[in-house]
């Protein structure tokens, strides 16, 4: 019996969530969920967008489901940049020492004409972005918002130390060791003092890993080269900023974002039983939000990557995947993956679509 945190949060956080958490008490009864506020949701029960009972319940947990924080109601000006939506998962994601964020992209049978680019370029594709979480320029100071000589100005700062670019680089070998054996690592060493540290790191930890073949790309090219000959990517492992985007990007590349879910992992726990927040990489979408339109695939396939690295149960992450594949396999489909002017699903038809096929 493992217990598991469900924070849903704003926007359409709370409808792909409960579908989310709907399919794990299928395949886990034995389970509990406790649910806690986040994000701007909390923030208008109690001021601030992480209390401390949602603390104190992440705390005891096994896991965190997480669904999404952040709508235009909470932006600009508006709210103080320490009691934004955002900075309820900033702030886990450090607190908790998650660094290593896996968010992997699949073109699912069935959907290759779901993405905007042409079916022979995305058929098959099968990538995983690795992602750095907790560095570089999101969290490093200084940091300022402000005016000097009657000027307003901005100051953000990147910086890595070494060993957190040795430890996300290990991740991102040891996942490329157990696919393809190839690894890209992204980075701006032409521009900026943090690629050049982490391209010279990537080069000397690749000597622990012989058996993989490493390779550097810059990031503006990685965009490039995402669009144009995905399939030539197999593990890519960058910096949090860069990872951020291009995770956007490659997201895409399998019809919707809606698909794409993520482990954000840290140190130490034995693999299998790792203390983890698992999120749909899409945000909360206001523009969709309460109208039970959303896809709640990326939520879904969130809870099956719960169950594979923190309740160690690969099985049941199985089925929840097989599921998935099946309901796209028989034509199931929500609004953003039908075509123009075709039927579609709302999100608790597909959620209920997948749980038939578990
Ligand atoms: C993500 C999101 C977050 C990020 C935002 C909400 C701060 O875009 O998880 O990708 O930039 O990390
Ligand atoms: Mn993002």
């Amino acid at each position: 019996m493992s217990t598991i945190a469900v924070l849903p949060g704003d926007g359409i956080g709370p409808e792909v969530t409960r579908v989310a958490v709907e399919i794990l008490r299928r395949v886990r009864p034995q389970d509990t969920h406790g649910e806690y506020l986040v994000g701007g949701a909390a923030y208008e029960r109690h001021g601030t967008p992480i209390p401390d009972e949602t603390k104190a319940g992440v705390e005891r947990s096994d896991a965190v489901l997480f669904g999404a924080v952040g709508g235009p109601q909470w932006d600009g000006d508006r709210v103080p940049r320490d009691l934004r939506p955002e900075a309820a998962l900033l702030f886990l994601r450090t607190h908790f020492e998650l660094f290593a964020n896996i968010r992997p992209v699949r073109v699912f049978p069935g959907l290759e004409d779901a993405s905007t680019l042409k079916r022979e370029v995305v058929e098959g594709l099968d990538l995983v972005v690795v992602r750095e979480l907790t560095g570089g320029v999101y969290f490093a100071k200084p940091k300022e918002y402000g005016e000097r000589d009657g000027i307003p100005y901005a100051l953000d700062t990147m910086l890595y130390r070494k060993p957190e670019i040795v430890r996300i680089l290990r991740v991102g070998f040891e996942i490329a060791r157990t696919r393809r054996k190839l690894l890209h690592s992204v980075d701006k060493q032409n521009a900026l003092e943090t690629s050049r540290l982490w391209r010279k790191t990537a080069m000397e930890v690749a000597a622990d890993y012989p058996d993989v073949s490493l390779k550097h790309v810059l990031v503006d090219n990685a965009a490039m080269q995402l669009v144009r000959n995905p399939k030539q990517f197999d593990v890519i492992v960058t910096e949090n900023m860069f990872g951020d985007i291009l995770s956007d990007e490659a997201a895409m590349l399998g019809g919707s974002i809606g698909n794409c879910a993520s482990a954000s992992l840290g140190r130490g726990g034995e693999p299998g039983r790792r203390f983890g927040l698992y999120e749909p990489i899409s945000g909360s979408a206001p523009d969709i939000a309460g109208q039970n339109l959303a896809n709640p695939t990326a939520a879904i396939l969130s809870a099956a990557m719960l169950c594979r690295q923190s309740l160690d149960d690969a099985a049941a992450a199985e089925r929840i995947e097989r599921a998935v594949e099946a309901a796209f396999a028989s034509g199931a489909r929500t609004r953003d993956l039908a075509a123009a002017g075709a039927a579609y699903l709302s999100t608790t038809a597909f959620g209920e679509a997948v749980a038939a096929r578990l």
